[in-house]
């Protein structure tokens, strides 16, 4: 039952990418290989310091050599030595970091960028199939954490291989046969590393997965805690979390038992290989005559040895989940096809609208929204449209800015198709108050002056013909007033006149009021009302309303009922024509008169 409950959160890397991994990495060059000389000063002073690795063993052989036989080194040149190397070390790691950082922060800003572009100017779709915090997820986190965990690998496979090389090649020139028996036992401890490895990160995907669902279980809750509390569904909710928190449990102490198994393990291979070395080393200097110091180094080394090759294993893990998690956002912007836009423009339309045979069908197996309509819209004119809930009278609206595509059928503004006109010229000439319309966060003047410059006594203007002024004007901020997410600060009905004084603040020549008054009480509605017949004015209105108190002086009435026009004409006319209007009509009357 809570398994049901729990729908799995957007599991990650879901994209199974054949491509090879040339042309995955040439995909990133845009972004992250252009800074060549940036990458030529990381590499190189990654490589000096690995380079240094081999310098202490070699020092301490000096020292252990030389040091300690009196007058065959001066005293002040071993603390030199030491303090050299660390500074070449420390300089050529602040390098690398710094320019690292920078190439990382530079690439993302510029992939987030277009990723973001890519958001404000895809096609509507994008936002059916994927949730607001799936997106903020792939634009904020997912390409972060890719961009991070990528160029980290590549400079320290280059920090491993040179250190490798630098090391191996010291141990070699220390001592070839000794290092030819290490290299025996190496494999060995490569393999168990391997395997606990692998263990680990089927563990830490697990536990990825495990954790993404509580989180799922939590953001469910919070947003629904009024929901939960009134229909006492705590003690489900509570079960379903512990469910999955027990699961987080038992795969922690899995994980903790195989990596706290590797550090023994791998131990154990060292102490094997060390016991052997000092075997044969005695052996050898009995024979051969090895110094103290060449022994002693060859040890450190062989030791400062096992870190590069754990690195370098291991590899491939953080290079293939850096890849998957920036080609989620290469995804966003690759496969999601942008809005087209065509090159008709007009200062302002005259706001004659022709809607021929249009039919828009949501999904194949659902019936149409609306069903092969026409309708001709004369410039100046007020359209009212009513029908009952799912008539469609909301999805034909939304096909004139282009918001939806119709399947079949054209529509016109001023004659020209509205898929020929320039996209945000054609969205200038609509002024929308909608059944769902967003505030953002911000001040109220922004909202109102959204997309142009706040001319605040513009603003006021807008705020009084929508019957907020009074409201307004009491607050201590005034017109700079925060609104709080999504204006949740406001009531529904402030929220309704605000995106009214929104609408009149546009000024466009074409209006759509979807139940833009709705949310009022009657008053209000009225002296909002009077607002709008200004406003409707000169204008082409199409206005949806439920209240058909509100819509008896439109110029017409279409009556829609299942995605298509069922009568049409003024007021009085379908009054006399007795019909479905005139029906609802009754029905309507009867209910606001009591109001
Ligand atoms: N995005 C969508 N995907 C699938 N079906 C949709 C979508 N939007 C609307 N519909 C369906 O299309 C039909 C018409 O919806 P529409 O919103 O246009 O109705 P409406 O007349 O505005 O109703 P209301 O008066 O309740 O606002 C409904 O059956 C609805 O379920
Ligand atoms: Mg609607």
């Amino acid at each position: 039952m809570t398994d049901q409950l729990s729908s799995e959160p957007a599991s990650k890397a879901k994209f199974s990418h054949q491509q090879s991994l040339f042309k995955r990495f040439k995909r990133l060059s845009p972004y992250f290989f252009t800074q060549k000389g940036a990458w030529a000063l990381a590499i190189l002073a990654t490589a000096i310091a690995a380079a240094t690795e081999p310098l202490i063993p070699a020092a301490f052989k000096l020292l252990l050599d030389r040091g300690f036989q009196k007058g065959s080194l001066e005293i002040w040149q071993v603390p030199a030595t030491i303090l050299t190397i660390f500074a070449i070390r420390g300089v050529a790691g602040y390098v690398t970091e710094l320019v690292l950082t920078n190439i990382t922060a530079s690439g993302l800003q510029q992939l987030r960028r277009q990723m973001f572009d890519k958001l404000l100017t895809a096609k509507l779709d994008l936002f059916k199939n994927q949730s607001g915090s799936e997106l903020a997820n792939t634009v904020v986190y997912e390409v972060q954490n890719g961009s991070m965990l990528l160029v980290n690998s590549i400079i320290s496979f280059v920090r491993d291989s040179v250190t490798l090389i630098a090391l191996v090649g010291y141990l070699l020139y220390l001592n070839w046969k000794l290092t030819l028996v290490v290299a025996i036992i190496f494999p060995g401890v490569a393999l168990v590393m391997v395997v606990l490895t692998k263990r680990l990160y089927k563990l830490s995907k697990s536990s990825q997965v495990a954790t993404d669902e509580l989180a799922y279980v939590v953001e469910e809750n919070v947003l629904a805690h009024r929901d939960v509390r009134l229909h006492h569904a705590q003690e489900q909710q509570a079960e379903r979390f512990s469910h999955i928190s027990q699961r987080l449990k038992s795969l922690s102490i899995k994980t903790t038992s195989a990596s706290a198994a590797m550090k023994p393990a791998t131990q154990m291979m060292a102490a094997i290989a060390l016991s052997a070395v000092i075997s044969i080393a005695l052996f050898q200097s009995n024979t051969s005559g090895t110094t103290v110091g060449a022994f002693t180094s060859f040890v450190m080394t062989m030791l400062l040895v096992v870190a590069p090759i754990k690195h370098l294993s291991e590899i491939a893990n953080p290079i293939t989940r850096g890849l998957a998690a920036i080609e989620r956002g290469f995804d966003l912007l690759d496969q999601t096809p942008s809005e087209t836009y065509g090159s008709f423009n007009s200062n302002r339309s005259t706001g004659h609208i022709e809607i021929k045979d249009v039919t828009v069908q949501f999904s194949p197996n659902l019936e149409p929204a609306v069903k092969q309509l026409s309708l001709t819209i004369q410039p100046g004119e007020t359209i009212a449209l009513v029908g009952a809930s799912g008539s469609g009278k909301t999805t034909l609206v939304n096909l004139l800015p282009r918001f939806i595509q119709s399947n079949s059928g054209s529509i016109e503004l001023d004659n020209v198709d509205i898929k020929d006109w320039d996209l945000d010229n054609l969205r200038q000439q609509f002024a929308m108050v909608s059944q769902h319309v967003y505030m953002l966060n911000a001040s109220l003047a922004h909202n109102v002056a959204l997309g142009q410059k706040i001319d605040q006594d513009k603003v006021w203007e807008c705020l009084k013909a929508a019957n907020l002024e009074d409201f307004v004007s009491e607050l201590p901020l005034g017109i700079h007033t925060l609104v709080g997410h999504n204006a949740n600060q406001l009531s529904g009905g402030q929220r309704q006149r605000l995106a009214i004084a929104r609408a009149l603040y546009k000024n466009a020549p074409i209006l759509i009021l979807d139940e833009a008054t709705s949310a009022l009480d009657t008053q209000s509605e009225r002296a909002v009302q009077s607002a709008l017949t200004v406003l409707m004015k000169n204008r082409t209105s199409l206005v949806i309303a439920h209240r058909l108190s509100t819509v008896e002086h439109a110029d017409r009435i279409v009556v829609m009922e299942a995605g298509s026009i069922i009568e049409i004409g003024s007021h009085a006319e379908l009054i006399t024509q007795n019909g479905a209007y005139a029906k609802l009509y009754r029905l309507g009357l009867g209910e606001s008169h009591a109001a």
